[in-house]
């Protein structure tokens, strides 16, 4: 499902100027991540593509659904979106209702609902938790059960604000198994990270914000590569990247086959 964002602004009601003449075209299928200094934007945009928030001015289409004309309740079959902070998200008794919540909102029928619920826990690893209450869960646990609500929503559209942060490193390989699980299955991941090389390792196009604004947006190595304009923004390549821009290594690299290709090509030697 196509994603169409034309000219967005928008000022919060304090005033603060968010966004700033963003336009955007995401395809359908496609695994982008946002990245980009706190306070820059990410989350305000991503909010405009399930309705949590409306345009000041501009347009954002969700398909052929002008985000404008759409109840929050109605573009939840379209956008799925993983809060930052699981608290924020989390309100049932149980893991087992909070992520048959979602599937069971969208009418979907009970065998279709059983089968969602369980795959999206068995992906998460939450099975073995589905009677406990999430709120007696660990943080990270707690975001395994949030994002399990949202998968077996099954839209077409998953956002994930800040997925790894605040993860430790079997929670960020099971995040990285999910995107994987989502592309194969053509579903579009949007994904706001602070994590760098989760960015580089997972993630195909990358946007870069900075004060309201794109300041890059093309494939990974592309913008990975753009030490200066990133710094604007307070984000800085992967430490291989940096490392290969350093030696002037050809190409510009973001993971380790790439920098080992990169070193046996190097004509200087
Ligand atoms: N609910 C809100 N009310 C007023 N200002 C907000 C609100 N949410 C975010 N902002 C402001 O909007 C700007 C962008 O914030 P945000 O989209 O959360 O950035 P990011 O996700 O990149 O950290 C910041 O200046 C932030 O303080
Ligand atoms: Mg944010």
């Amino acid at each position: 499902m196509q994603i169409t964002i034309t000219d967005l602004n928008h000022t919060y009601p304090s005033g603060v100027q968010a966004l700033r003449g963003v336009s955007l075209a995401i395809n359908a299928g496609e695994d982008v991540a946002i990245v980009g200094q706190n306070g820059s934007g990410k989350t305000t945009l991503v909010k405009h593509l399930n309705g949590l928030l409306k345009p000041t001015s501009g347009v954002v289409m969700v398909g052929d659904w002008d985000t404008r004309d759409r109840a929050v309740s109605a573009l939840a079959a379209r956008v799925g979106y993983v809060f930052q902070n699981p608290d924020e998200q989390l309100f049932c008794r149980t893991v087992a209702d909070e992520v048959a919540f979602g599937p069971k909102n969208l009418g979907f029928e009970a065998g279709k609902i059983e089968q969602l619920t369980a795959e999206a826990m068995s992906l998460t690893e939450i099975q073995n938790r589905r009677e406990a209450n999430p709120y007696d869960l660990s943080s990270t646990w707690r975001k395994m059960v949030a994002l399990a609500s949202v998968l077996a929503m099954d839209t077409p559209i998953v956002i994930l604000d800040e997925p790894t942060t605040g993860q430790d490193a079997a929670s960020v390989a099971r995040i990285a198994r999910v995107v994987a699980w989502l592309r194969e299955r053509g579903k579009t991941v949007i994904a706001i990270t602070h994590d760098i090389d989760f960015c580089a390792e997972n993630f195909s196009r990358v946007i870069a914000m900075g004060q309201g604004r794109l300041l890059l947006d093309g494939p990974a190595a592309e913008v990975l590569g753009e030490e200066e304009t990133l710094a604007s923004t307070y984000v800085d390549p992967p430490q291989l990247t940096r490392l290969g821009l350093a030696l002037r290594l050809p190409g510009v690299v973001i993971n380790e086959a790439q920098f080992l290709q990169a070193l046996k090509s190097d004509k200087r030697k």
